[in-house]
């Protein structure tokens, strides 16, 4: 049993770690501000301290409580945003993450998973993408969290903290048994804006670009589900405790699946037409992103359970039903 301060854990990605972690009978602490997470996706049996992480004050507070690993998930993510207020990205992304590490070393917490993303590979040059492709994010938000990695490397030979970050293709889905509700407000990706479409919240929607050269001209993500995203945080926090060196791991799940793809299979599992428009290319969107996952599925021993894509719409629409 470990003890694990989740930061950002009232959140979409994070309330799905907290729920594996509990599941697998390790104790935790929830450290959230509540900007994004929400109240109504946090666990009896974990702990709550509101709080955010710019204010070093109150995150040595709860870091002072001693904990084996922390999971970090407390980041600004919209692409758009980050190129148009990078302020908000440097502060919220760099100098919160910064003031975690610092935190951690005063109190000498020596382990860290942490929420990386596929942005920080840019435009692909081979697929599938493996952690050995060159990175060159191509927007704000990705380069923020390659920055991070690159801290946690020196806070690993300066001050012992072993680090495994996460870089995590398309999340998608909720917990399959109902247990997360809070649904993500002003959603910015492809599934959520699907759902909106469905029931009304908007009129419709936009494919962005049908000429791709890809089978239907759409573009192709590799689709992951969120709670095999939070397997993955348990096993690299019980590793990295049973003494694995830092790691740079990506998650997906290998297969790629289209715009046009994922909206027959929403209309499949709902059972209403979608109202699409098809629209321009969005700038910065590469034609097809595929993970290499062979790192993590060697070094953690993980794999992915959902690997049908209508299942893991299922959990999304079961939220709206
Ligand atoms: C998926 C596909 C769109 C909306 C982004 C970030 C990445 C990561 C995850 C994390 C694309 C198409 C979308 C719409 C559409 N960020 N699309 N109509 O861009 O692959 O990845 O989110 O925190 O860093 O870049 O995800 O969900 O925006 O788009 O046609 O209304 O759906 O063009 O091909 P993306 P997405």
């Amino acid at each position: 049993m470990a003890r694990v301060l989740v930061i950002g854990g009232a959140g979409y990605i994070g309330s799905h770690v907290v729920k594996a972690l509990l599941q697998s009978g390790h104790r935790v602490c929830v450290f959230d501000n509540l900007s994004t997470g929400q109240k109504i996706n946090l666990f009896d049996m974990a702990d709550f301290e509101e709080g955010d992480i710019l204010d070093y004050t109150r995150l040595s507070e709860v870091m002072s409580q001693g904990f084996d690993a922390v999971v970090h998930l407390a980041a600004k993510k919209a692409v758009g945003e980050s190129m148009e207020n990078p302020n908000k990205y440097s502060l919220n992304n760099i100098q919160g993450s910064l003031n975690i590490l610092m935190t951690m070393a005063d109190n000498n917490v020596k382990n860290i998973v942490f929420s990386s993303s596929a942005a920080v590979y840019g435009m692909p040059e081979y697929l599938p993408v493996d952690e050995k492709h060159p990175v060159k994010p191509i927007n704000y938000y990705g380069f923020t969290k390659l920055e991070i990695e690159k801290f946690m490397d020196w806070y690993d030979t300066l001050k012992g903290i072993k680090y495994v970050a996460l870089r995590y293709f398309n999340a998608v889905g909720y917990d399959a048994d109902g247990d997360i509700k809070g649904k993500e407000k002003n959603p910015q990706n492809l599934l959520p804006i699907i759902m909106e479409t469905a029931t009304g919240v908007r009129a419709e929607m936009s494919v962005f670009g049908s000429d791709y050269d890809t089978r239907d001209g759409t573009c192709i993500r590799d689709y992951i589900h969120v709670s095999d995203l939070a397997t993955a945080h348990v096993l690299a926090i019980e590793k990295l405790i049973a003494g694995m060196p830092s790691a740079v791991l990506n998650l997906g799940t290998g297969e790629g699946t289209s715009v046009k793809e994922m909206i027959e299979a929403a209309e499949r599992v709902i059972g209403t037409k979608i109202n699409v428009k098809y629209a321009d290319r969005r700038p910065g969107d590469p034609a097809v992103l595929i993970a290499s996952s062979d790192k993590a599925r060697e070094l953690l021993g993980w794999e992915p359970k959902y690997t049908n894509i209508d299942d893991i719409i299922q959990t999304t629409w079961n939220l709206e039903r």
